[in-house]
């Protein structure tokens, strides 16, 4: 069934494990996630981007994850990733997201809170939940200073005041991860989770940029508080590659349907060991 994100992200906060946001783009990756969720009975969130609406087109998009939904005995929540602006916002929720992202936090506090607010009025009263963000992600080749750290990741008091100022239903927080393919491995900055966590308990936090950080990394920053766990690039690499090797292995083959279904298992593999590390199988 399709649902917001308090109940889920709530009971994930309070058993200490996270629950994960996968994107998706088309039918394959739907299925994909869909059937790795219900196999492990956990609870999922399924995410499109901006440039993933345009891609699929939103309506067709939200068709496929309903119907998927209201077969699937499991809590999925239908999510918003980086809206820019609250015209998306609108569009995704007025056609039946459940959670939307606002991710205005490139501005100025003042103005990040002030737009975020904005999606939040319009959001709440429609029984929809908010995710916003504060601070900034690293790059995948940074090698970041104590005095750039601070200067960019999200910082502890403004992490208290945005989510009060905003009534926001979970933030996402800068704490060293990046989006994309990593060249070193990521160092994340523990201690700075642990603070913002213990300062507003209450409000789920989210680490983005989660693909290729290590499992032990993702079960430490989720015993320190992180409730929902962003990935992508993960799924694309598995999907590519399991596409490519299907077509190395059967050159003339003119099915569509096998290269891009070992394509769509690869997801599905993925996303089941990503479930695992994340500690939500049997959690629906
Ligand atoms: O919002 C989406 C995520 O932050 C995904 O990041 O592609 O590095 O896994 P990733
Ligand atoms: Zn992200």
């Amino acid at each position: 069934m399709l649902v917001n994100s308090i109940d889920v992200l709530e009971a994930a906060s309070r058993q200490h494990y996270a629950v994960g946001h996968f994107n998706i783009n088309n039918l394959e990756t739907i299925q994909a996630i869909m059937a790795a969720a219900t196999a492990k009975r956990s609870p999922v969130i399924l995410a499109v981007s901006k440039s993933a609406a345009k891609y699929g087109g939103l309506a067709n998009l939200v068709a496929l994850v309903r119907l998927a939904s209201e077969k699937a005995d499991i809590p999925v929540i239908l999510n918003l990733d980086h809206g820019p602006d609250f015209a998306l916002a609108k569009d995704c929720i007025d056609a039946g997201f459940t959670n939307v992202m606002i991710d205005t936090s490139k501005y100025p506090y003042e103005e990040n809170v002030r737009l975020t607010r904005e999606v939040v009025a319009y959001a709440h009263p429609r029984g929809v939940t908010v995710e916003a963000e504060i601070g900034a992600l690293a790059g995948t080749e940074d090698n970041i200073s104590v005095e750039e750290k601070d200067a960019r990741y999200t910082k502890l008091e403004e992490a208290v005041s945005f989510a009060r100022d905003t009534q926001i239903d979970s933030l996402a927080i800068a704490i060293g991860t990046a989006h994309g393919v990593y060249k070193a491995a990521p160092q994340l900055d523990f201690d700075r989770l642990s603070a913002i966590h213990q300062a507003i308990p209450d409000v789920p936090l989210v680490l983005h940029g989660s693909s290729g950080v290590p499992a032990d990394d993702l079960r430490e920053a989720i015993r320190r508080g992180i409730a929902k766990i962003n990935i992508d690039t993960d799924l694309r690499q598995a999907f590519l590659a399991a596409v490519q090797q299907k077509m190395a292995a059967e050159p003339d083959s003119v099915d569509i349907r096998a290269i891009l279904g070992a394509g769509r298992d690869a997801i599905q593999r993925t996303v089941e060991s990503k479930i695992d590390i994340f500690g939500s199988a049997n959690q629906a």
